[in-house]
C-alpha cells in the first residue's frame, strides 16, 4: 500500500522542503519523518520520498542503507543500541551486549517475540567518558552494570529470561 503521511506530517514535509535550496537536501529529514510514522523505511516509504523529492529510487535506497539509524525492516516498539566501540569495549561494552542478549533471549539485530525491543550494537554514540553505555530510543544510559541493565529493561516491561 502506498505510503501516505498524516496531514500533520504532510504539512511538515512541505515546510522541510521549503527550507532547502534543492529538494535532494531534504532527503534525510523526510526519511526520519516518514520512519517516525511507519517505524521503518519500507519500499513504500522509499518510493514516496523518491517521488516527492524527484530523486531516483536508487538514491534514496543508498541513503537508507548507508545510515544505521534508518531501519531496513520492521523493528520493536523500543530500540536498544549498545555501544561496541573501543572505549566502551574496554569497560565491558561487549559483556553488556551479551547480557542484554541473554536477558532478552535474542541476538544482536533481533526483536523480542512480543515486539517490544529490538537489540542492536552500535558504533560510538559519543558518550565515551561514561562507558559502557547504551541508547534506549532517544535516552542514554551510562556507566552500565548488569544490575542497571536489569532495572532499565524491567522498567520497560521486558519479559526477562
Ligand atoms: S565508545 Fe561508546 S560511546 Fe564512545
Amino acid at each position: 500500500m502506498p505510503f501516505e503521511p498524516t496531514p500533520e506530517r504532510a504539512r511538515e514535509i512541505e515546510e522541510i522542503i521549503g527550507r532547502y535550496p534543492n529538494k535532494q537536501a531534504a532527503c534525510l529529514p523526510l526519511l526520519h519523518l516518514c520512519q517516525e510514522q511507519e517505524g521503518w523505511c519500507s519500499d513504500d516509504v522509499i518510493a514516496f520520498v523518491a517521488q516527492r523529492l524527484e530523486l531516483p529510487t536508487s538514491h534514496v535506497v543508498g541513503v537508507v542503507t548507508f545510515y544505521t539509524l534508518f531501519n531496513q525492516k520492521p523493528v520493536g516498539k523500543h530500540q536498544l543500541w549498545v555501544c561496541r566501540t573501543l572505549p566502551c569495549a574496554l569497560r565491558g561494552g561487549e559483556s553488556i551486549l551479551h547480557y542484554c542478549e541473554k536477558r532478552l533471549g535474542i541476538h544482536d539485530g533481533e526483536t523480542t517475540s512480543d515486539g517490544l525491543v529490538t537489540l542492536r550494537s552500535a558504533e560510538c554514540l559519543a558518550s565515551c567518558a561514561s562507558a559502557p553505555m547504551m541508547q534506549l530510543d532517544k535516552d542514554y544510559h551510562e556507566d552500565l552494570t548488569p544490575e542497571r541493565v536489569d532495572e532499565i529493561l524491567m522498567k520497560l516491561g521486558a519479559n526477562l529470561r
